[in-house]
């Protein structure tokens, strides 16, 4: 068992610690976070991990520090990784090369029973013919903790799930949502130094998806314990995590909060990935005139869109006169100016089709090379074929380099 502080049960209140460094989206500072030899600090870190079946390379150089209190969540398609990566730090799958240390320790040959650290799967795996009761103290029974002690942690851990009124019942006589809930209080009972949880959401309906992702967050903020939870949803990961890792064919894209994810996508394929609809990526020209900075775009039979870029770095100056790939979300091209007029560009828009989701509508435009997609207002009245003044709110612009695809 953990005597860490950061454990679900032990600790009540407990907060993740300030301070700690959080991912970002520069890849040389990225490198420096992953080498910051952090890892006797580190409840989880793992170093140069790489896993191949046969001549099949799944995992690549995967380096990662996951601190006490945090909420990592793993993302990226399927077939990317996720399970394997996940399986490799639970020792249900054996690493290629490359370490996983646990509290400083290299447990990365150390049996999957002795790692300290409980999993949660998408199929619940809960013993049929056992009671819920039954089901959540089987970790402990295994591990012959004494039966009194063994009652008063089903105790805790159903009080916590809401669980006291099903301790009775088998896993036939439950809902999805039950069972899930009992799953977890199969983890959160053996009190580990680690969660892992592998798409433990993805068996319910969309209702209940909800429901549980609610329940899941409001349970990690209560109780603390350190997660590493995989999912493909890139709503689930935005809403669950303080960290996310974007995976992208055995790769690590980028490891970052939500919103740096969010807002400073460190690729082309984060920035595609992350958000619904996806970011808007166009072809651009960055030009020079008089000393300032330009990006025009083209669009298709209409004049192109220029806006000047007074915030340009030094690493988008190098572009001028060359091509990069602007970045703009749907909700940063509006029918209501942004926010700092400074950074508000307006344009003249054929709205080419529609989409409405009540709260909000989406429309869609054609500039060279693709469509674009903006968020207006639900109240918006305009049709397909209108023209339409949009913003373009240029504060959280992203520029991409056509050939590496990396940011600028
Ligand atoms: N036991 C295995 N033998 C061979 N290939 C495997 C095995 N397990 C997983 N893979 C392959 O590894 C890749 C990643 O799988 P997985 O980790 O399950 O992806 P994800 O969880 O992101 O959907 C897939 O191409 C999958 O086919
Ligand atoms: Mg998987």
């Amino acid at each position: 068992m953990s005597d860490s502080n950061s454990s679900f049960i032990s600790n009540q209140v407990s907060n993740p610690p300030p301070g700690q460094v959080s991912g970002s989206t520069d890849a040389s500072q990225r490198q420096q976070s992953y080498n910051n030899a952090n890892r006797d600090e580190a409840i989880l870190s793992i170093r140069s991990l790489y896993k191949s079946y046969y001549d099949a390379s799944i995992l690549q150089d995967i380096n990662l520090d996951i601190n006490s209190g945090d909420f990592l969540v793993l993302v990226g398609p399927s077939g990317c990784g996720k399970s394997t990566l996940l399986s490799c730090i639970g020792g249900l799958t054996d690493v290629t090369s490359g370490e996983i240390y646990c509290k400083g320790k290299d447990i990365s040959q150390l049996d999957p029973a002795k790692r300290d650290i409980a999993m949660v799967f998408q199929s619940y795996a809960l013993f049929p013919n056992m009671t819920v009761a039954q089901n959540i103290g089987f970790g402990l029974e295994v591990r012959k903790v004494p039966a009194a002690k063994r009652t008063k942690k089903i105790q805790q851990v159903a009080e916590i799930l809401h669980l006291e009124p099903l301790l009775d019942r088998t896993p036939a006589q439950l809902s999805g949502g039950q069972r899930q809930r009992v799953a977890m209080g199969r983890a959160l009972v053996r009190d580990p130094t680690l969660f892992l949880f592998d798409e433990p959401l993805s068996n319910l309906d969309a209702k209940l998806r909800l429901t549980m992702r609610t329940e899941i967050k409001h349970l990690h903020q209560r109780l603390g314990g350190t997660m590493v939870y995989v999912t493909h949803d890139q709503v689930e990961a935005m809403t669950l995590a303080s960290k996310i890792v974007v995976l992208n064919q055995g790769v690590i894209q980028q490891f970052g909060t939500p919103d740096e994810v969010y807002k400073r996508p460190a690729n082309t394929f984060v920035a595609e990935f992350m958000g619904s609809p996806a970011m808007n990526l166009m072809q651009a020209k960055v030009l020079v005139e008089a000393g300032d900075l330009k990006i025009q775009i083209q669009r298709e039979d209409e004049p192109p869109i220029i806006f000047s870029e007074p915030a340009a770095t030094d690493a988008l100056r190098a572009f001028a006169n060359r091509s990069v790939i602007v970045g703009l979300r749907p909700e940063s091209i509006s029918d209501l100016p942004a926010r700092d007029p400074q950074r508000s560009h307006s344009v003249d828009c054929r709205i080419d089709y529609l989409e409405g989701i009540g709260s909000d509508v989406y429309a869609t435009l054609k500039i060279a090379g693709g469509d674009v997609v903006s968020r207006l207002h639900g109240d918006s009245s305009v049709r397909a074929g209108d023209r339409q003044q949009l913003h373009f709110d240029l504060s959280n612009i992203s520029y991409f380099d056509p050939s590496s695809q990396l940011r600028i």
